[in-house]
C-alpha cells in the first residue's frame, strides 16, 4: 500500500506535500514522511511513525525554500512501524531519498550484496536497498541509474527519488503499483492517485508498467521500459481534492453507512428503468455474451463477500458454473480460463493488487473482463473490457459500507442485465425485478432507521468471548461481511459459518458468551436455519437476529432488528446495513479507531 506524492516548482514544498499526503491517507497511516530539496541541493527529511498528526508537528523543521520534495505515508510490509523505518529512505551519505509503495521481493539477496559490498543500513525495510543500488549506480544521471537498477528488482514498486547533485529533480518509475504525473505551469507533480494533486492540476498521466518519469519544475518527460521517450498521454481528470467533510457526524464510517439509501439509488440511475435492467457499459462486450460457458467473479474481503450472492444468481439464470474467487488465489491457481469464461472483477479501490492480478491472468488467457469499480480512472478501470462505475462518491472510512451495498447491487444489475441479454430473464421476470430494485434505497432507509437498535444490543453483548455469523444461502454472504466487519472495527474474534456446518465443529465455540449472529431471510432455506439456531440456543447462545420477511422471530431470537420483506438476494443486500451498525457500535464500546482500524488501509495495493 503506502501513499506517495512529490513536487517540483516553486510553491513551499513541505506543506503542499503534507495536504497531498492527507488526502493519501487512506493507503496506510503506520508512519510518515517528507523530504525536500535546497537549489543547493542539500536534502533534508522529516518522518515519524504514527499517523500524519505526529509529521505535521516536525513539518517546522523542514526548510521553506526547497524547489522540490518528495512524501510518503506507509502501510508498513516489512520492518515494523517506526521512525527509521519510515520513508522517505536515505543513503549514508544524505545524497539521495527514495519514497516506495509496494514490496522489493528479493530484497534479502540485495541486501546481502550491498551488505557484503560496505553498504550499510539504518533502517530493515525491503525499500532501503533500493537506495543503496542507486547510489552505487549513479554516475550523474539519476534516471540512468534508476533505469540500471530497475531489471534488478522483484516485486511490485512505485517509486520517487530525488538526487543532491540534480537540485530540482524528481525521477519515478513504477510496475503494478499505481502512479501518476501532473502537469502544471512552472510546476510538475507525481502520486500515488490524482486525489493528491487535483489542488493544483488535473493534467494527469498515467504511468504503465515499466514507464520512468523525469520532473523538473519547467517539464516532465515520460520514458518506456526500453529507455525511449514515449509522448505524454496527458488525461484531464475531475477528481476532486475534497475528500469529503464529515459534516454532522463524528466519523466517516457513521456518514457513509448513512449515505446508503443515495448510493444505491446512484448505481441505479439510468441502469434500472422502464421495467427493465440495462447498463450501457455492457454493450462494450455484448458480442461475447452469447457465447459465455462459465462466469467467475474475483475480488479480495468486502468486495468478494458482494460477488457471492451474484454468482448464485447467474449460475440459476445461465444455468452454466459461476462462482467466486478470492482474487489472491485465483490469480496464482486460476480455472480452465479462455474466451467463453466471463470475468467480472469487483474492486471499490481499483488498485487491490491481488484483483488486478487475477484480471490479468484472465486476460492472458483472453476472458472478457468487466470491472464493477467506484473509483474513477483507477488502474482496474484501464484493465477491463468494461467498465461499470458504482458511484457511490468518495469512501473514506477503511470499512466498505455504501462500496460494499453498491458492489453487491451492481453485480445483482449486472447479471439480470446479461442474462435478459443472452434471453434467461423473461420480460416480466426483468419487470419483477426492476419493481422491486427500485424501492432498495426506501428498505435502505428503513433498515437504517431499524439499525438504531443496534445501540444497545451492542453495550448488551460487548465483553463475549466471541461472535458466530451464520446464515444460508443468500443470507451467508451477508454472514460473511457481518463477521468481517466487527472483526476489523473492534478487534473482536467473529467469524461467518453456514448454519448447517456449525454442527461439524464450531458449535462447540457456543455458550452463553458466544453469540451468535443470523441473518434470517425469507428463503427456501428458513426452517433448516430457524432449526440451526434453536440447537444454538439449547446451547444457551444468546441469538441475534436481522430478520426480514419472517414473524415471530421472538421464537428463535433473542434480540431481533427487523428490515423490510424482500426476495432473498435483496433482503441480503439490506440485511448487511443492521450488521454495519452493530459493528460501528462494538468498535465504540472497544474505544478503538473507527475509520483507521489498526494494521489496515483503504487501499491493498501490495499481495
Ligand atoms: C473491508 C474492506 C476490505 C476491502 C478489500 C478489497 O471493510 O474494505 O476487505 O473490501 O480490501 O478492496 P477493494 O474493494 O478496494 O478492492
Amino acid at each position: 500500500m503506502c501513499g506517495i506524492v512529490g513536487y517540483a516548482g516553486p510553491q513551499r514544498a513541505s506543506e503542499l506535500l503534507f495536504a497531498g499526503l492527507r488526502t493519501l491517507e487512506y493507503r496506510g497511516y503506520d508512519s510518515a514522511g517528507v523530504a525536500t530539496a535546497a537549489a543547493n541541493g542539500s536534502i533534508s527529511i522529516q518522518k515519524r511513525a504514527g499517523k500524519l498528526d505526529n509529521l505535521q508537528m516536525a513539518l517546522p523543521l523542514l526548510p521553506t525554500d526547497a524547489i522540490a520534495g518528495i512524501a510518503h505515508t506507509r502501510w508498513a510490509t516489512h520492518g515494523e512501524a517506526s521512525d527509521a523505518n519510515a520513508h522517505p529512505h536515505s543513503d549514508e551519505s544524505g545524497g539521495i531519498a527514495l519514497v516506495h509503495n509496494g514490496i522489493i521481493e528479493n530484497f534479502s539477496e540485495l541486501k546481502r550484496e550491498l551488505e557484503a559490498a560496505g553498504h550499510h543500513f539504518s533502517s530493515t525495510t525491503d525499500t532501503e536497498v533500493l537506495v543503496h543500488l542507486i547510489e552505487s549506480a549513479y554516475q550523474g544521471d539519476l534516471r540512468a541509474a534508476i533505469f540500471a537498477v530497475l531489471p534488478r528488482l522483484r516485486g511490485q514498486w512505485a517509486i520517487a527519488v530525488m538526487h543532491k547533485d540534480e537540485p530540482g529533480r524528481i525521477v519515478a518509475a513504477r510496475k503494478e503499483a499505481p502512479l501518476v504525473i501532473g502537469i502544471g505551469d512552472g510546476e510538475q507533480f507525481v502520486a500515488s492517485d490524482p486525489i493528491a494533486i487535483a489542488a493544483h492540476t488535473r493534467r494527469i498521466v498515467f504511468l504503465r508498467d515499466g514507464e520512468v518519469a523525469d520532473l523538473t519544475k519547467s517539464g516532465a518527460q515520460l520514458f518506456a521500459a526500453d529507455g525511449s521517450e514515449v509522448p505524454l498521454r496527458i488525461e484531464e481528470v475531475t477528481t476532486s481534492a475534497s475528500t469529503n467533510e464529515k459534516g454532522e457526524y463524528t466519523h466517516f464510517m457513521q456518514k457513509e453507512m448513512a449515505e446508503q439509501p443515495q448510493s444505491l439509488r446512484a448505481a441505479m440511475l439510468g441502469r434500472v428503468t422502464d421495467g427493465t435492467v440495462r447498463i450501457e457499459e455492457l454493450d462494450a462486450i455484448s458480442a461475447n455474451i452469447a457465447g459465455i460457458r462459465s462466469i467467475e467473479f474475483v475480488a479480495c474481503g468486502s468486495a468478494y463477500n458482494a460477488s457471492l450472492a451474484a454468482a448464485a444468481l447467474a449460475e440459476r439464470l445461465f444455468g452454466i458454473p459461476a462462482r467466486s474467487s478470492v482474487a489472491s488465489e485465483f490469480r496464482y491457481d486460476p480455472p480452465a480460463l479462455g474466451p467463453t469464461t466471463l470475468v467480472i472483477a469487483i474492486s471499490q479501490s481499483g488498485e487491490t493488487a491481488d484483483t488486478l492480478g487475477a484480471v490479468r491472468a484472465a486476460r492472458n488467457a483472453s476472458a472478457p473482463v468487466i470491472a464493477i469499480v467506484n473509483s474513477e480512472g483507477s488502474t482496474l478501470t484501464r484493465s477491463a473490457d468494461a467498465v461499470v462505475l458504482l458511484r457511490a462518491g468518495v469512501e473514506v472510512s477503511v470499512a466498505a459500507t455504501k462500496s460494499f451495498t453498491s458492489q453487491a447491487l451492481t453485480a445483482l444489475l449486472i447479471v439480470l442485465d446479461l442474462a435478459r441479454r443472452a434471453g434467461h430473464l423473461s420480460a416480466s421476470d426483468a419487470a419483477g425485478w426492476s419493481k422491486e430494485l427500485l424501492e432498495i434505497p426506501e428498505m435502505a432507509s428503513s433498515a437504517l432507521t431499524a439499525s438504531e437498535g443496534m445501540r444497545a444490543i451492542a453495550a448488551r453483548f460487548y465483553g463475549s468471548e466471541g461472535f458466530m455469523f451464520t446464515s444460508r444461502g443468500e443470507g451467508f454472504a451477508t454472514a460473511l461481511e457481518g463477521a468481517l466487519k466487527l472483526k476489523e472495527l473492534s478487534y473482536l474474534h467473529a467469524e461467518g459459518i453456514p448454519a448447517g456446518e456449525m454442527k461439524h465443529g464450531p458449535i462447540s465455540l457456543l455458550g452463553p458468551k458466544h453469540p451468535v449472529v443470523a441473518v434470517v431471510l425469507n428463503s427456501h432455506t428458513l426452517q433448516k436455519l430457524v432449526s440451526n439456531l434453536m440447537e444454538a440456543r439449547a446451547r444457551l447462545s444468546p441469538v441475534i437476529a436481522v430478520v426480514s420477511g419472517v414473524d415471530e422471530a421472538g421464537e428463535f431470537a433473542d434480540e431481533t432488528i427487523m428490515i423490510p420483506a424482500a426476495r432473498p438476494e435483496i433482503a441480503a443486500l439490506i440485511a448487511s446495513i443492521p450488521l454495519q451498525r452493530f459493528a460501528y457500535e462494538m468498535a465504540l464500546c472497544a474505544g478503538a479507531s473507527v475509520d483507521q482500524p489498526k494494521n489496515l488501509a483503504k487501499s491493498v495495493t501490495v499481495e
